[in-house]
């Protein structure tokens, strides 16, 4: 894993904020656990493992719907394990994907939400993820269309390279929602996708540069990084400025996911 990715997953804030933004400012519904849940149709018995588990919330979700079997989340940002080992019930593990510290068979749902695009060789996490669930088990996979809230990207970009920020080609995408579906058509025998398509609309200034601003570690301007504060204090300006100058208007940017699921066989 790339040492800037690590740095990224350091503190849970800003992938928080991103959470709290897609959940108040969509346009359309935008439930990806929901979608996640009726697709695996869990009896609450299955061990299950949710890989690059973030802060652990699905697993906290899953424990307090009252479920059952061993649950465990996978990270390889050390903050993350360390929020998963306080949901009690849950075991957290630091691994990468591409390497996972399990037994053939160890899973009956696997689950890997919003994680494999940032991992270089998705490929190869395709392939744990088939050997470690078991024969008639299920996987789970939620990654984002390309290119998704193209115009928030470019106004965190534009800002970023005013103070000399080269793109950052690290965080680039390793698998969207275009590609996912072949890749794991390679390893698993059927996959079923279901597409939700939709937008972020802000209405205010202030939930708008909360946003950007949980994405500057994405363009090349971490929390550490000495044009941080000008960065932002441009981009802040930058917006309400936008705002002032369009009475009424909305800041509307497409986005959307695929929830892609795939059975092992039953052999
Ligand atoms: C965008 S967050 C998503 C977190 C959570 N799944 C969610 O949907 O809220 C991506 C997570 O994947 C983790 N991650 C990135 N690369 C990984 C890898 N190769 N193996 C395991 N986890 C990884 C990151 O540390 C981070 O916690």
């Amino acid at each position: 894993m790339s040492t800037r990715l690590d740095a990224e997953y350091l503190d849970p804030t800003p992938l928080r904020v991103r959470i709290d933004t897609h959940r108040r400012y969509s346009e359309n519904d935008h439930h990806p656990t929901e979608d996640v849940l009726d697709a695996l149709a869990l009896t609450g018995a299955e061990a299950l493992a949710d890989i690059g588990c973030g802060d652990a919330r699905f697993l906290a979700d899953l424990v307090a719907a009252g479920h059952r079997g061993p649950l465990v989340g996978v990270d390889t940002s050390p903050a993350m394990v360390a929020a998963a080992r306080t949901v009690p019930g849950v075991a957290g593990v630091l691994a990468d994907a591409e390497r996972m510290p399990f037994e053939d068979g160890t899973f009956d749902a696997l689950t890997a939400r919003h994680m494999l695009y940032h991992v270089p060789d998705p490929q190869a996490a395709l392939g744990e993820f088939r050997r470690t669930t078991k024969p008639g088990g299920a996987v789970a996979i939620v990654v984002n269309h390309p290119h998704t809230c193209p115009r928030t990207a470019e106004l965190v970009a534009a800002h970023a390279s005013s103070y000399g920020v080269r793109p950052d080609h690290s965080f680039r995408a390793s698998v969207d929602s275009d590609t996912l579906p072949a890749l794991m058509a390679e390893v698993f025998d059927s996959v079923e996708v279901h597409r939700s398509d939709n937008a972020l609309v802000f209405e205010s200034a202030a939930p708008l540069i909360r946003f950007a601003e949980s994405l500057l570690g994405f363009h090349g301007v971490p929390a550490d990084h000495p044009d941080r504060a000008a960065v932002l204090e441009d981009l802040r300006t930058d917006v309400t400025e936008w705002f002032d100058a369009h009475p009424g208007a909305v800041w509307r940017d497409p986005k959307g996911y695929i929830v892609a699921v795939a059975r092992t066989d039953n052999v």
